[in-house]
């Protein structure tokens, strides 16, 4: 019996040291500010090429890039500041 509780108590323990581990890594799923610091040049490397190559800001013209932008807003789930910051360097960079 004795040989049992000492088991249990490891087990308790390394219960305990894996709850410690698994909540200091999912510190890393919450956003850091620095997302709100990207560029339009940075949100743009960053995410268009997640699905398809990424596009030069020569391709369309200003008013074309407003309406690729609400497309691929919802496509990539970007957030309105997201979508205005990379929108904004598509159009000037041409
Ligand atoms: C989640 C995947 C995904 C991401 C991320 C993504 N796209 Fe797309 N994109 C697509 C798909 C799929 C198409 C093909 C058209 C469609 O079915 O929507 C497309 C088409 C396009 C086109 C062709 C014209 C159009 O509007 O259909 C352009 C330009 C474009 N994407 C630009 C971008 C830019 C700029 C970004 C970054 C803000 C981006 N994409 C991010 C999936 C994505």
């Amino acid at each position: 019996m004795k040989k049992y509780r000492s088991l249990h108590t490891i087990s308790l323990g390394l219960i305990i040291l894996f709850s410690i581990i698994t909540m200091s890594s999912m510190n890393s799923c919450v956003p850091s500010k620095a997302v709100a610091a990207k560029t339009g040049v940075q949100l743009w490397s960053e995410n268009c090429q997640r699905c398809h190559n990424t596009p030069s800001p020569t391709t369309f013209s200003p008013e074309i890039w407003e309406t690729v932008g609400m497309h691929m807003q919802t496509r990539a789930l970007l957030t309105e500041a997201e979508r205005d910051k990379i929108v904004e360097f598509l159009k000037s960079a041409r």
